[in-house]
């Protein structure tokens, strides 16, 4: 790939995505774009200044103009105000989705035949928007939550089994919120249900605790929201396209008639190569998960239906 923007990159997310492109080499240029100039320039050149240590080629820089998205292969949008504590995702709404509006506008005159990965929160809402407002085909909008939901989960149950992380495959569907759906039957140490290794009420913990897990961060750090997890999140989602891998990794998708829906965004699994969100994998839910994940989409439906 030769050109990926990543828009709010002057953001603690846009910059932690920036870096980790850069580090692991996957395009050719970054362009750091945000409303904030100097901000934009200055974090551009700190990466780049670190980019002879790992020996890569990315080249960084900083704009704030919006015209430099020009030509870019792929968009990463993290711009858009950040949780305080006690704020729940979907009060960031309003702000967030004219900060998209202006985002998407510009995507769609400087870089028509972009992909847009979209990030900042509420994620689901906000690719939804994405989505309408740039009238790009939906494989080529989609939104990061489910790669950091898992992640997290992940580490959450590396932790407590002591088993290795290479081992442990986590899966979280559903909204990024409080009502997302760890999918356990599908969360697994090297095939083996994570049953065989805790007992119900330590899986039960680590459920809430992954659900929670953007305001333990956010607590904790009093004055940010997490951003290296969901930097390293949208940077795997961004390697599998780049490299046509093919992987099937939880995205927000907007939704077609797969799992009874249309016309929304939510997180699903979906294989991710070189067309962007190449195709959404259906899973046959039982009941109990059949009631999350309707429950999870309605809290996302009622902030969409302000959009619609
Ligand atoms: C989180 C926020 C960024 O989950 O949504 O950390």
């Amino acid at each position: 790939m030769d050109k990926i923007a990543v828009v709010g990159g002057a953001g603690r997310v846009g910059e932690s995505a920036a870096l980790y492109l850069m580090q692991q080499n996957l395009c050719r240029e970054v362009a750091v774009i945000d409303i904030a100039e100097g901000p934009a320039k200055g974090a551009a050149l700190d990466i780049a200044e670190s980019a002879p240590v790992f020996g890569s080629d990315t080249r960084v820089w900083g704009s704030s103009d919006y015209a430099d998205l020009k030509d870019s292969d792929l968009i990463i949008v993290t711009a858009g105000l950040p949780r305080k504590p006690g704020m729940s995702r979907s009060d960031l709404l309003d702000k967030n989705i004219a900060i998209m509006d202006q985002i998407a506008d510009a995507a769609a005159e400087h870089a028509p035949n972009a992909m847009m990965i979209v990030v900042a929160n509420p994620v689901d809402v906000m690719t939804y928007r994405a989505w309408q407002r740039t009238g790009w085909p939906r494989n080529r909008v989609f939104g990061q939550a489910g790669v950091l939901d898992s992640s997290r989960m992940a580490w959450f149950l590396a932790e407590a089994t002591g088993r290795s992380m290479a081992d442990i495959d986590a899966m979280v569907l559903g909204g990024h919120g409080d009502q997302m759906v760890p999918m356990m039957r599908y969360t697994t140490v090297n095939g083996i249900p994570v049953e065989n290794f805790l007992d119900q009420a330590k899986i039960d913990e680590i459920i809430e605790r992954t659900r929670k897990g953007g305001a333990e961060v956010l607590g904790l750090r009093e004055n940010s929201s997490a951003y290296l997890a969901p930097g390293a999140s949208t940077v795997e989602m961004v390697e599998s396209v780049v490299n046509d891998r093919g992987r099937v990794l939880p995205c927000v998708a907007i939704l077609d008639g797969e799992y009874g829906h249309s016309n929304c965004a939510m997180g699903v699994p979906s294989i991710l190569n070189r067309n962007g969100l190449d195709k959404i994998v259906e899973l046959d839910l039982n009941e109990r998960e059949r009631g999350e994940f309707e429950t999870s989409l309605a809290a996302v439906e009622e902030d969409l239906a302000r959009l619609k």
